[in-house]
């Protein structure tokens, strides 16, 4: 495999082509689409999509339309999750949040079209590959982020908001707001790249877990973290059941390392060489970004 920063630096060149690819969008739509989406995010997702995919011999090229729609799908559900319903946020990935800019209305749709516009780039890349690994990668993408994974979670979240904190009810919102999200590239990048079904689950059970470490780690840097830095404002939890209002913050730290020392003995089941997904997860829990 390449190096993380290479896979951030590929995804950062293809993403443009690929919305250019979707066809004629109206002007203000697809300028608010880039704007969300080329502001800078870390890449984390579909980087772990494709150095999943390379390590077990999968074709980067054919991998890149679902790294994307990845990152397209979690740009929209950012958008969502700063709508003034939802965590009311006015900072992401260092610029003004989509509603700010281009009014709620704009935003959401912005927000609609990124997730349409995903499902429509896997399913022409399925039906170029003319096998079931792309149907099956498109599954899991889908399945990850939907009312089982991401919404339920993102729904749970907000529920909850105000009660006090239970850690079954935290572990349900970390799992599925953030660890679908983070288990579905290494799933769906093994998947086009033909692994084993065993192989699969443990890059499964290596993403669920640093899935968690990284929230746990988004929910100290809310406390920690420093606005110019992260991109986004800090302080914006103190209704939310975070892991942190669950465990206080030196807890959080140490949970958060046990999560990334789990999801390291997990990639020891794999036959690749994976040093890199190892410091990975735990460069994500000493992240300041
Ligand atoms: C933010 O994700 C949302 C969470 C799941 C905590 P990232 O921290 O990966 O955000 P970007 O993509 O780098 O902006
Ligand atoms: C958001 O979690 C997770 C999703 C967008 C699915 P947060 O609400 O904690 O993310 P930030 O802190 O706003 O990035
Ligand atoms: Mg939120
Ligand atoms: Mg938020
Ligand atoms: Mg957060």
């Amino acid at each position: 495999m390449r190096t993380f920063d290479e896979y951030r630096r590929i995804t950062e060149a293809a993403l443009e082509p690929m919305l250019d690819s979707l066809g004629a969008i109206p002007d203000r739509l697809k300028e608010a689409m880039l704007y969300s989406l080329t502001a800078g995010g870390k890449r984390i997702r579909p980087s772990l999509l494709l150095g999943a995919c390379e390590s077990a011999s999968g074709s980067l090229e054919e991998a890149l339309p679902f790294a994307c729609a990845l990152e397209m799908i979690h740009t929209y559900s950012l958008i969502h999750d700063d709508l003034p319903a939802m965590d009311n946020d006015d900072l992401r990935r260092g610029k003004p949040t989509s509603h700010k800019v281009f009014g709620e209305n704009i935003a959401i749709l912005a927000g609609d079209a990124l997730l349409n516009g995903a499902a429509e780039l896997m399913t022409r890349a399925a039906v170029r590959r003319n096998d079931m690994l792309g149907v099956r990668a498109m599954e899991i993408i889908m399945r990850r982020a939907g009312v089982t994974g991401m919404i339920a979670g993102q729904t749970m979240d907000v529920l909850s908001e105000g009660e006090l904190p239970r850690e079954d009810l935290v572990r349900f919102i970390h799992s599925h707001k953030t660890a679908d999200l983070l288990e579905a590239p290494v799933e769906a990048g093994l998947t086009l790249a033909g692994a084993a079904e065993e192989q699969i689950a443990a890059g499964r059970e290596y993403a669920f877990h640093m899935g968690l470490a990284f929230q746990m780690t988004d929910d100290l840097l809310d406390v920690t973290g420093d606005a110019a830095v992260m991109g986004k404002n800090p302080g914006m939890d103190g209704n939310k059941m975070t892991w942190v209002a669950f465990r206080g913050v030196e807890d959080t730290k140490k949970d958060a390392a046990d999560e990334v020392r789990k999801a390291c003995e997990a990639l020891r089941k794999l036959p690749w060489d994976l040093t890199a997904f190892a410091v990975f997860a735990e460069q994500l829990i000493h992240r300041e970004q």
